[in-house]
C-alpha cells in the first residue's frame, strides 16, 4: 500500500521546495506525492523592488489575504499534507495567508498536517498564526520543522537584503551565501524515516517529539525577546499604514517610507543595543525563556503567546 502525501507550498526562490524535496527524498518508494504551489493572482516579483517589499508589511502582519489561482488536487483523502511556508515581517507570507483564508484550504479539514518553515531566523509569531489558522480549519497539526540561516543575526540581515533586492544568493567577498545553509538542506533527508514510521504506525501524537529528537527545531531563547519586541511595533505600525489605504495605494506611501527608515534604523543602529538587552533578559529570566522556547517548539496553541 502506498501513502498519499499532498505538498502545498509557496516559494519565491525555490529554497522551500528544495527543503521539502530533501525531506521526501527517501520516502518516494512508499508514497505517492502530489505537489501544489500556491500562486497569487498578482505575483510578487523576485528580486524585489524596495518599496514593494516594505509595502507588504501591513498586509502580512494583519493577515490580509489576496486572490490566488484555484488549487485543484487529484483526490481529497491524503494520509498527510505538508504545508511549506515562510515568514514575511514576522508573520506568514501573504501567499500562505491567502491560501489559509481561501476556500481551497478546506482540503485541510480533518487531515494530518506537517508544517515546514524556511526562514531567516524569526518565525515564532508566524508559526503562532499558522497554528491558529490550522485550528480554525479543523486540521490535525501533527508536526513542525524549522529551517533557518545559522549566521549571526546582522550577517543574515545583510545577506537576505542582497538576495532579496539583487537576487544574489552566492557569497561575496565579505559576506557568506544567503539563506538556509546547504548542508542543513541536504541533512533534511533524516526526517523522512520518522515521518514514514509514523505513517506506518499511526502514532501521530509522538511525531513532533521524534522530529525534535532529530533537532527538527533549534531555537535560541534570546530570539524570543527580540521577536516579542519587534512584533509589537509591527502591529502598531501596520495599523498606522492601513489607515491610509491598501497595498499599492499611493495614499500610504509616506507612511510606508517612514516605516522603511525606522526599520533600517532599528536593524542597523538599535539592533546591537537590543541584542545586548536581550542577553541581559536571558540571564535574568533564563528559566522562563527556556519554558517559552519549549512552548514555541511544540504544536499547542495559546492565544497571545507573543
Ligand atoms: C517580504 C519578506 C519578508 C521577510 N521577513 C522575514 C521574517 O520576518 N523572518 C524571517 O525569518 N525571514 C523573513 N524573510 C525571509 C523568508 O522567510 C524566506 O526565508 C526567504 O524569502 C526565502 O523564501 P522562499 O524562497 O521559500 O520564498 C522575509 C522575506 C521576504 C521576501
Amino acid at each position: 500500500m502506498k501513502y498519499h502525501i499532498l505538498v502545498l507550498y509557496y516559494s519565491q526562490t525555490g529554497q522551500l521546495r528544495d527543503i521539502i524535496d530533501r525531506i521526501l527524498l527517501e520516502m518516494g518508494a512508499q508514497c505517492v506525492i502530489e505537489f501544489k504551489q500556491i500562486e497569487p493572482e498578482k505575483p510578487f516579483s523576485f528580486p524585489w523592488n524596495a518599496y514593494d517589499f516594505f509595502d507588504c508589511m501591513p498586509e502580512s502582519v494583519q493577515l490580509i489575504p489576496e486572490p490566488i489561482h484555484p488549487i485543484r488536487t487529484d483526490r481529497d483523502d491524503y494520509d498527510l499534507v505538508i504545508l511549506g511556508w515562510q515568514p514575511w515581517f514576522l508573520s506568514p507570507s501573504i501567499p500562505m495567508t491567502s491560501f489559509l483564508k481561501s476556500s481551497y484550504a478546506n482540503i485541510l479539514k480533518g487531515k494530518r498536517v506537517l508544517t515546514v518553515c524556511g526562514s531567516r531566523n524569526m518565525w515564532l509569531n508566524a508559526h503562532e498564526q499558522i497554528k491558529n489558522q490550522l485550528l480554525q480549519l479543523e486540521a490535525k497539526h501533527c508536526g513542525h520543522l524549522v529551517f533557518f540561516d545559522r549566521n549571526p543575526n546582522l550577517t543574515s540581515v545583510l545577506t537576505v537584503i542582497r538576495w532579496t533586492f539583487k537576487g544574489q544568493k552566492e557569497a561575496s567577498s565579505w559576506l557568506p551565501e544567503a539563506g538556509v545553509q546547504k548542508n542543513d538542506i541536504a541533512a533534511a533527508t533524516r526526517f523522512g524515516k520518522p515521518i514514514l514510521d509514523i505513517l506506518q504506525s499511526g502514532q501521530w501524537d509522538i511525531l513532533q517529539q521524534k522530529l525534535l529528537d532529530q533537532q527538527g527545531i533549534e531555537l535560541k531563547p534570546g530570539l524570543i525577546v527580540l521577536e516579542k519586541r519587534a512584533i509589537k511595533n509591527f502591529r502598531k505600525f501596520s495599523m498606522f499604514i492601513l489607515e491610509r489605504g491598501k497595498r499599492g495605494d499611493l495614499s500610504r506611501k509616506s507612511r510606508v517610507l517612514l516605516f522603511k527608515r525606522l526599520l533600517l534604523v532599528g536593524v542597523f543602529i538599535l539592533s546591537p543595543i537590543s541584542q545586548l538587552s536581550a542577553k541581559v533578559q536571558l540571564v535574568l529570566n533564563r528559566r522562563k525563556l527556556e519554558e517559552e522556547a519549549e512552548y514555541f517548539k511544540n504544536l499547542r496553541y495559546r492565544e497571545n503567546a507573543l
